[in-house]
């Protein structure tokens, strides 16, 4: 083994993943296991991530910290508060030095910097180099949304640890990772980068990430400090615009959105990026309540908060003055030394490209509008985040470029897991698939194997829209994952689609080469339409408004049924689409996503059987656009709705108040029976109470495969309206056929309380309904038990006067 591959290799802690479960290679085995072994999981893979995991308090190191505060000259200070862009960094930079440096990824200049910084600076500081490794660096993994699919903390935390450790090789310390931001909004582009919609799933899914990016030590060779983002409810855009306006109650803001946030602080982040959006009309940079009240000190973070991309210039009216050049937009700030005010006495600690900090920072402190202890706090979270990561004590020059090597197997062997995991079978009529790999098989549809301007090989789209230094050679294209297990396969794109930024019709399967479809449907046994959109349709700035198949891909699936020839729907995309015309014309549709370096291979794996898909949605998918925002665990109404009768919550033109495929559901090669749904107790002392859920899971099918336990619970009557169901627990598990498996959760006040609109934590007595299943809408499993010794349910409109605090907090923190 070659030295550059060893080094990437050192000491990486590959989590192992449970793998969707290979059925030809395990069945038999399993199977025998079966009789001998009813298990019972108690402790599920979900709790055991939400362990807290926070870093100590380190007297030694605010030791240290005081030592070189009392050195440092305001400018010096102002310097660490400077976060550069690869195209900003210098020599002059790197020797002040800046506090951080993001998107460099060449070894060579990262050392070089870092050499002048540590050697040739005053105060010998070294500058914290950052990525947005996301879920990969080189070794792509699939994207977060897929990650939720998978509902097994274990990917994602591998997909972290492994990302970290390539991470480290060419001199990064810290990655903008997890994105844990819920969201509601398919339209979204970024909804590809987080766990879905649910925030127990993105809570355990972010604490996963946190621990796989910093295992117990930042400061270890192969680990990374983890920046938790974006902060905070950036996931709400209106109308799914990227950086558009959010509005909401604070209950909302604390049930559904700040929760991953905590779960990743409680895992021990130690860094988070402010977001670009404003919150009830508060820009997330310059929010002192959710930066410094709630973060801060309730939380008790002593990390930093970086902004996101000249977030605190965009606080500035437009047109921008002083500087009168560069972004601007919110208008809660006249000129830049305003933005600098209120972004730092909100809460923000670093700059991220923008430098109003820097350049207004000595001004504002001469005239009182920051105080100096405010930037000596800031200061010293950034020196107590680069003394936990190693920075001071133990710095290398010689770091690796591992950009253009090959992967090592371990690594793709672990992305394979991770890509086979996310897979969700959404439709399986007649036992379609799995195909039978000796029979021919033709490959139809535009994401099969990527071609035209900006691709440079096949596997292009399979990297998603955050594919760090992976490279499109990397990544094994359907086509080419299907031929490999199926050697007569043949590929027909049918159309070809766009990979512009820009919106581009005309680009995005306009026509289809209907005669060429069906002659290659009609030469095969069984046709395999690998459909989607690009990886260039989702991401950062990249909403839609219309969400289904881009373009006339449906006329393909059209052309295809027509020959009468047996076919499935693979799909490749970044966000829940609208598949009602797909549904209806299609007897099987597997959700691939977008799977990183080893999506075709998992594709293959599935569609073949050589695994059996056991990924369950982690959002809904609507019936159409129109049906937006549509998730499972939404409150009820008076009017609950009805599609039959006039006068209640519906959509008349909708025949179902259901999405199309809801949250938690998916299918599998073989059945699942959950039962048995009892509990430990029928009363739960609100103090210090735990009632004990425990289900039965059975394989009832002929195939090995992976289930998904949930666990959902509704409070009867509160306060405030509780969502008609909420997750609270989850487990994946492998069963063999006939093989029964008992799932059981502590279920406590922190399970059953909610937030209320002073974002103050209650638990209310009454009863909680548990359900259990394998998907958000299963009724089959229910029990209930009462929470005693709790607070009485209060009457009317009790949050008035919270209200009107809340109020007055926000004042507080928009003064100048
Ligand atoms: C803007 C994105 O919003 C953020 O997620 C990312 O980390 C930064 N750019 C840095 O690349």
């Amino acid at each position: 083994m070659g030295l550059r591959v060893r080094l990437i290799l050192v000491g990486v802690s590959v989590v192992a993943c449970t793998g969707a479960v290979a059925v030809g290679m395990t069945a038999a085995s399993a199977s025998s296991r079966a009789v001998s072994a009813h298990r019972t999981v108690r402790v599920t893979r979900d709790r055991a991530a939400l362990k807290r995991a926070r870093l100590a308090y380190d007297p030694a190191i605010e030791r240290r910290i005081n030592a070189l505060i009392g050195q440092m000259t305001l400018q010096e200070k102002l310097d660490q508060l400077t976060l550069l862009s690869d195209g900003q960094i210098n020599d002059a930079e790197a020797a002040k030095p800046v506090g951080g440096v993001f998107s460099l990824t060449d070894p060579a200049k990262i050392d070089h910097y870092q050499q002048i910084a540590v050697q040739q600076s005053r105060l010998h500081i070294p500058i914290l180099f950052a990525y947005d490794t996301i879920h990969g660096f080189r070794s792509i993994f699939p994207i977060p949304l897929a990650t939720g699919s998978s509902f097994d903390p274990n990917v994602a935390r591998t997909d972290a640890s492994i990302g970290a450790a390539e991470s480290t090789v060419v001199g990064l310390k810290q990655v903008y990772s997890p994105m844990v931001d819920v969201s509601h909004e398919p339209r979204w582009g970024r909804i590809s980068e987080a766990a879905g919609e649910d925030p127990y799933v993105n809570s355990v899914m972010a604490a996963a990430r946190v621990k796989g990016d910093q295992g117990n030590d930042p400061s270890a060779p192969n680990k990374v400090l983890a920046s938790v983002k974006h902060y905070v409810a950036y996931g709400q855009p209106e109308s799914g615009r990227d950086y558009n306006t959010t509005d909401m109650s604070l209950a909302r803001l604390w049930n559904f959105y700040l929760p991953p946030f905590k779960a990743a602080i409680d895992a021990g982040a130690q860094t988070a990026m402010c977001s670009f959006n404003s919150l009830n009309a508060v820009p997330g940079c310059a929010d002192r309540y959710t930066e410094t009240n709630v973060l801060k000190r309730q939380w008790g973070f002593d990390g930093f908060i970086e902004s996101d991309y000249t977030a605190v210039a965009e606080l500035r009216s437009c047109p921008p003055v002083n500087p009168n050049t560069g972004p601007c937009g919110h208008g809660v700030a006249p000129d830049g030394p305003t933005a600098a005010q209120i972004a730092l006495n909100g809460g923000t600690d670093m700059e991220m490209v923008s430098t109003n900090f820097r350049d207004f920072g000595a001004q504002l402190v001469a005239s009182g509008r920051v105080p100096m202890s405010r930037i000596n706090d800031a200061v010293r979270r950034i020196l107590r985040v680069k003394f936990r990561a190693g920075l001071f004590d133990h710095i290398s020059f010689n770091h690796v470029d591992n950009r253009q090597t090959p992967i090592p197997p371990a690594y793709r062997a672990a992305a394979r897991r991770a890509a086979d995991e996310s897979m969700v079978l959404l439709k399986n009529d007649n036992a379609t698939l799995p195909f039978d790999p000796t029979k021919k098989t033709a490959v139809i549809g535009p994401l099969g194997q990527a071609s035209g301007t900006g691709v440079t090989a096949p596997g292009h789209d399979m990297l998603g829209p955050w594919w760090g230094q992976g490279r499109d050679q990397d990544a094994v294209a359907p086509y080419d994952g299907i031929k490999a297990q199926s050697p007569d396969a043949t590929y027909t794109p049918g159309c070809t689609l766009s990979h512009s930024d820009l919106y581009d019709p005309a680009g995005e399967c306009a026509t289809v080469d209907d005669a060429a479809v069906k002659a290659a449907a009609m030469a095969a046994d069984q046709v395999i339409l690998t459909l989607g959109e690009t990886r260039e349709m989702s991401g950062e700035a990249e909403a839609r408004s219309n969400l289904d198949l881009p373009g006339q891909q449906q006329q393909i699936i059209n052309d295809v049924k027509s020959t009468g020839k047996p076919f499935a729907v693979v799909l490749f995309n970044g966000r829940p689409l609208t598949l009602s015309q797909v549904a209806a014309t299609s007897p099987a549709i597997l959700e691939a996503w977008f799977g990183g370096i080893e999506a075709g291979d998992a594709v293959a794996d599935a569609v073949f059987g050589k695994i059996n898909p056991g990924g369950k949605l982690p959002v809904d998918f609507p019936v159409n656009v129109g049906q937006v925002p549509i998730y499972y665990n939404h409150e009820p109404t008076g009017r609950p709705c009805d599609p039959t009768s006039k006068y209640n919550s519906r959509h008349r033109d909708i025949v179902s108040c259901d999405p199309l495929f809801g949250f938690g559901y998916g299918l599998s090669y073989t059945t699942f029976k959950v039962s048995n749904l009892r509990l430990s107790s029928t009363t739960m002392d609100a103090r210090n109470g735990t009632v004990r859920a425990s289900v039965d899971v059975t394989n009832t099918g002929t195939r090995a495969g992976d289930d998904v336990a949930q666990l959902y619970i509704h409070q009867v009557a509160a306060s405030l309206e509780q969502p008609v169901r909420r997750l609270r627990a989850f487990q994946r598990v492998t069963l063999a056929p006939g093989q029964t498996v008992t799932v059981s959760w502590p279920l406590t006040r922190n399970d059953v309380g909610y937030y209320d609109n002073g974002g103050r934590f209650v638990v209310e007595n009454g009863t909680i309904e548990v359900f259990a299943g394998d998907s958000s809408s299963e009724s089959d499993n229910r029990a209930t038990f009462d929470v005693v010794n709790g607070r009485a349910l209060t009457q009317g409109n009790p949050f008035g006067p919270l209200l009107a605090r809340q109020a007055k907090m926000m004042a507080i923190q928009r003064r100048p």
